[in-house]
């Protein structure tokens, strides 16, 4: 049988995590192996012409599953009919420079492009925010966007759920895929926390496992909290493969689901739970089942873990508030 290719819009589609993307979703990683994908790039008009230059390249792989490529610099063009949505085109954070500095940056960004995702994405459109702040950025375009379903907004913290995988999988000599059940709460910054008390390295609890508080506390949670910012500093430039990998994670799961008795982490809008102010887009520990995902519920949360959900949880308000200031949501 014959499938209806899925329209997948980019943004930024020129840019580094573009070029470390397109070619992975083309080749099936996105959906899966047996799923055409039609691709809808995003950029502004300096950048038409470097997408151009990688849709030739793209041309020129002959992937079986890509059965067309369309180069936009109107938004509204370029979400017709988007089935999956990936909002990376944003201004990244160069050295020195910070979070905060990105608000008024990018919003101005993410408005017209939720604004067009609500006007002429597809009925089943999922959204992923990669763009920095990726969580407030996703928060600006789901408010411009109402008559699509809220929590089709969402934001990446997969990488920094990988990378929090990779520390603990160095630390125990565990093999990544030996690592269950963690999570990532609050921000893609770097007041994010990396949870582990209920984490499972090959089925024992990690906290046991590494009983070592002070790792927990002084290395392993800073190390993925700036992990980020330590990338910038080696590179001269934000991390972008990673980034793209996650991102191709991140929707994987969302569509195809999570193993059996495993989780994975997601910025979605809060519906309340663990203390969360209900719609601030705030990363979780969620399970996915038909192109759904669902907060995992009825985890306790011990002092240690509630101070550090607090913290993160206290900027992500900051940020809405700043942005609400600015008009944009
Ligand atoms: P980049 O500068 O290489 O590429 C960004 C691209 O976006 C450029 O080609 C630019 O022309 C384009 N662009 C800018 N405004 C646009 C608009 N309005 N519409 C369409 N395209 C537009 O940056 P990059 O390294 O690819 O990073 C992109 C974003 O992803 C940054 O905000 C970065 O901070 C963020 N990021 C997020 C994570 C995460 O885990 N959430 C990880 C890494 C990077
Ligand atoms: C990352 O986590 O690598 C990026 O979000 C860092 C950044 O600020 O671009």
């Amino acid at each position: 049988m014959t499938r209806t290719p899925v329209n997948v819009t980019v943004t930024g589609a020129a840019g580094q995590i573009g070029y470390a993307l397109l070619f992975r979703i083309a080749s099936g990683h996105l959906l899966g192996a047996d799923v055409p994908v039609k691709l809808r790039l995003l950029e502004i008009p300096q950048g038409l012409k470097a997408a151009e230059g990688t849709a030739m390249e793209l041309d020129d792989c002959a992937f079986p599953l890509l059965k067309g490529i369309d180069i936009f610099d109107d938004p509204n063009q370029a979400f017709e009919g988007a089935n999956v949505a990936l909002l990376v085109g944003a201004r990244p954070r160069t050295k020195g420079m910070e979070r905060g500095d990105l608000l008024s940056a990018n919003g101005g960004i993410f408005k017209p492009q939720g604004k067009a995702i609500n006007d002429h994405a597809a009925d089943d459109i999922k959204v992923l925010v990669v763009g920095n702040p990726a969580n407030t950025n996703a928060l600006i375009a789901q408010a411009a966007a109402p008559d699509v379903p809220a929590e089709r907004f969402t934001a990446m913290t997969r990488l920094d759920h990988n990378r929090a995988i990779s520390q603990l999988a160095k630390k125990t000599g565990a093999d990544v895929t030996d690592i269950k059940r963690l999570t990532i709460w609050g921000n893609h910054s770097a007041t994010q926390y990396p949870d582990v008390f209920h984490a499972e390295i090959a089925g024992k609890n990690a906290a046991e496992v590494i009983g070592d508080q002070a790792w927990l506390a002084d290395e392993f949670i800073p190390t993925v909290a700036k992990r980020g910012a330590a990338i910038i500093e080696a590179r001269g430039a934000s991390s972008a493969a990673s980034a793209a990998n996650a991102a191709i994670d991140h929707v994987h799961t969302w569509v195809n689901g999570t193993a059996e008795g495993d989780w994975t982490s997601m910025g979605i809008p809060s519906d309340g739970s663990y203390g969360v102010p209900a719609g601030l887009i705030s990363s979780f520990p969620v399970t996915c089942k038909d192109g759904k995902y669902e907060i995992v519920q009825g985890l306790d949360v011990n002092e240690f873990s509630r101070a550090r959900i607090d913290a993160s949880v206290a900027e992500l308000i900051e940020e809405r508030d700043a942005v609400r200031e600015l008009g944009l949501i």
